[in-house]
């Protein structure tokens, strides 16, 4: 009994101890996720000027509605902005507006923490601003981009091809004019771009696009 009591002290101690290393190290996991969707919500205060405090983006500066972008893509891209293999075209007007803020991101935590604050805002579909043909752009999409967008256009991860159901057709349409014209992916390190633009070509001319983003303003994101 007496050797009992004396151990008894040593023992909540120990306990004691172990409830504080343990404690702390959960609370510190816990502590390292919220501090990055913290620093997410106030980097992307950076981003709402353009893009708007829910990401639904602005036709008028011609910056797209991010919001529900895989975190995947959004930070492929705000790497490729970072690293000029995006955005440094003369020609490019949005991506020359684009490149600066992604620039503007201190290191790679933030690129990733501001990609996954995007991917966590709910997505936001706008009205179609094209006309065309969603049936003939049915076909074409089935036959050519499907394969790499998905049958849904809902994108595929293990081929770099990102979602295209939602996200505003203005946007699209100018990305692939872009693409047509080298403006975009013509990067020699840009290799998911260069592998987009000869795709972009299938679509000859203003009809084929507006028929494909006809099509895709069908889709729910
Ligand atoms: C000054 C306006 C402006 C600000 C601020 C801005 N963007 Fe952009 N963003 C644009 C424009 C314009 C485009 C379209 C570029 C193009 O047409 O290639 C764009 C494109 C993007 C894209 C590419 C989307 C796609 O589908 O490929 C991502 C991702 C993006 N912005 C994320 C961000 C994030 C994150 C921030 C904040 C760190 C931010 N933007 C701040 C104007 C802006
Ligand atoms: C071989 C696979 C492949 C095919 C087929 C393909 N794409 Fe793509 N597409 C990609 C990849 C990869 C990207 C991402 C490029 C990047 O990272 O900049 C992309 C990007 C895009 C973008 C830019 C999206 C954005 O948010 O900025 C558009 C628009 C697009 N594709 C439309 C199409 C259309 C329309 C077709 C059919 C005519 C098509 N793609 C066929 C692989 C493909």
């Amino acid at each position: 009994m007496r050797e009992n009591k004396k151990l008894a002290p040593r023992q909540i101690m120990f306990g004691i101890s172990l409830l504080l290393v343990f404690g702390f190290s959960v609370a510190g996991c816990g502590l390292g996720s919220t501090n990055a969707a913290m620093r997410g919500q106030e980097l992307f205060q950076n981003c709402a000027p353009c893009h708007q405090a829910d990401g639904s983006g602005n036709p008028q500066v011609g910056a797209p509605n991010i919001a529900g972008m895989k975190a995947w893509y959004v930070q492929a891209q705000l790497q490729k902005f970072r690293a000029g293999t995006r955005g440094m075209h003369f020609s490019d007007v949005e991506g020359m507006r684009m490149r600066p803020m992604a620039v503007s991101l201190a290191s790679d935590d933030d690129v990733k923490a501001v990609a996954q604050y995007v991917e966590s805002l709910p997505t936001v579909k706008h009205a179609p601003t094209l006309t065309g043909d969603a049936h003939a752009g049915d076909n074409q999409f089935h036959l050519v981009c499907a394969s790499c967008h998905g049958i849904n256009g809902e994108g595929n991860p293990d081929l770099k091809a990102p979602r295209l159901a939602g996200v505003d057709d203005w946007y699209l349409a100018t990305q692939l004019r872009k693409f047509k014209a080298g403006i975009r992916g013509n990067n020699s390190k840009d290799m998911e771009g260069r592998l987009m633009r000869p795709m972009s070509r299938v679509l000859t001319d203003e009809d084929a696009i507006r028929n494909v983003m006809a099509y895709l303003d069908t889709l729910n994101p």
